[in-house]
């Protein structure tokens, strides 16, 4: 059965073949009023076309985004958001040799054998690495729609060839860092070395591979839906769907294996938020299949670039016979570098479902439009719940002051108050709001609060009627 659709709310299907006419993808599922424009999937697209340097391939493509609906006046409508790139710079005459030479280590012969022959074999065709466009365009929807709850993904080039990138303590360093050199790592002495590796094999007419490091930064704790779609299954799927990945690992991945149980467990404490952090991350921020609400951390392994030039063995399909190859054509001799944003695009698109799947977005998102009638119904739908949540706040307070009542103890505790004050501090720190208004609205909330946990007792205690 095919199957090019991914995700179950949140839901991409991608279609195109590298010499086609286009390559593209339909996203369904995304909330309206998502700020989105070309531009926007433009910037992430341009962060995957190849042609800016030695160390990919000479393909030059302007990969010029057109979005053909979902979106109107910079938002989303909550209709399918279809998206596509023109293929431009094609030269399939290279590609008629593998027909009935099948180039080692790419999916010329399996998908000759699948499609009896008919399969699109002109640049490797749905085979191609250029599919993963799609895969970047849906993502920068997804990146989009999960940076309305303050969730990045961001990945990075983590080695190459054996050299090994330093990864910052920072998350801005990272990213600073990552976008100064064509090889997207963070660690500028180590992006030359891994360069001059590149540049080694493909002088050789050889290639490299390496392997991309992916961080989730900002996801609550529990995302993740057991036992067949936990965060590690999900995000592992995904990532296997981008041609040329060899393997994944979480957290400290196969080093756990090597690991005693007192070295692998993270020791849980809390943060001044009053949030459960963990000392270190072995886990990759993922127990159970679900999120801890530490970073998900995970490496994904590249193996290097099959179509090489060095002459490799093969077989002939029509005469049967053992034969050599020399594959022609431009291709990227190392895959790394252009998978980075491939990576980041999938990991969010996957997560972007995960957390529709748990309810965490609605059919519409707030978007800061200038329009004065939908941000006065947005403050008045925001006012409404709040009020419904102070009433849920005022039922736990009306059980809490019968348990209190039943064992004679005091309705106060200053102490729990003002853990409650600093705790929402922190909080408010976090999502980005005034730490002053966070501690009134508190101090309030709670000054109410006291007052009809009194009053619930004193008519508990008043003599019932009859
Ligand atoms: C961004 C990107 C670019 C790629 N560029 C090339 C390339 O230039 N030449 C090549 O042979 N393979 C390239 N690949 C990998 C092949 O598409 C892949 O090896 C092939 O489809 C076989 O699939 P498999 O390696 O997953 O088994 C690229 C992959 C990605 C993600």
């Amino acid at each position: 059965m095919p199957d090019n659709s991914l995700g179950k709310i949140f839901r991409i299907t991608v279609f195109g073949e590298s010499h086609g006419r286009v390559v593209g993808v339909v996203v369904d599922g995304v909330p309206a009023g998502l700020k989105l424009s070309e531009q926007i999937i433009q910037a992430e697209l341009d962060k995957r076309r190849p042609g800016f340097s030695d160390i990919s391939t000479t393909r030059l493509e302007e990969d010029k985004v057109q979005i053909y609906s979902g979106v109107l006046n910079g938002f989303t409508t909550g209709a399918p958001i279809c998206m596509m790139i023109e293929n431009k710079n094609v030269r399939s005459e290279d590609y008629e040799e593998f027909i009935l030479k099948p180039r080692p280590g790419h999916a010329d012969l399996t998908a000759y054998i699948k499609y009896s022959g008919f399969n699109d074999y002109r640049g490797g065709g749905q085979f191609s690495g250029r599919i993963t466009a799609s895969f970047v365009m849906a993502g920068a929807v997804a990146k989009q729609l999960l940076a309305t709850k303050r969730i990045q993904v961001l990945a990075y080039t983590y080695q190459i060839a054996g050299e090994t990138a330093r990864i910052p303590g920072q998350l801005e360093e990272i990213k600073i860092n990552r976008d100064k050199n064509p090889v997207y790592s963070p660690d500028g002495e180590a992006a030359e070395k891994m360069i001059k590796k590149i540049l080694d094999a493909k002088s050789e007419g050889d290639s490299v591979g390496g392997v991309v490091q992916c961080m989730i930064i900002g996801l609550p704790p529990g995302v993740g839906e057991p036992v067949f779609s936990s965060i590690e299954s999900v995000i592992s799927k995904a990532v296997f769907s981008i041609p040329g990945v060899k393997g994944i690992e979480f957290g400290s991945g196969f080093k756990a294996a090597l690991m005693k149980g007192s070295e692998h467990n993270d020791w849980f404490k809390y943060d001044e938020s009053g949030r459960i952090i963990t000392e270190t991350n072995n886990s990759g921020g993922v127990l159970g299949g679900l999120t801890t609400g530490m970073p998900v951390i995970f490496n994904v392994a590249f193996k290097p670039t099959s179509s090489i030039t060095k002459e490799q063995k093969t077989v002939n399909l029509e005469s049967k016979t053992q034969t050599t190859i020399k594959i022609k054509g431009r291709h990227d001799p190392c895959i790394v570098p252009r998978a980075v944003p491939v990576v980041e695009a999938i990991t969010a698109v996957v997560i972007a479902d995960l957390l529709m799947q748990a309810g965490y977005f609605g059919q519409t998102v707030y978007s800061d439009k200038k329009d004065l009638k939908y941000q006065r119904n947005m403050i008045q739908e925001f006012t409404l719940r709040i009020l419904e949540l102070f009433k849920r706040r005022l039922d736990a307070a009306e059980v809490l002051a019968k348990i209190k009542a039943e064992r004679h103890t005091e309705l106060r505790d200053i102490e729990r108050e003002n853990t409650l004050i600093s705790e929402a501090v922190a909080y408010a720190k976090r999502i980005g709001l005034p730490e002053e208004y966070a501690a009134s609205l508190v101090r309030e909330l709670i000054k109410l609060t006291v007052k009809f946990e009194e009053e619930t007792v004193k008519k508990s205690l008043e003599p019932s009627g009859g």
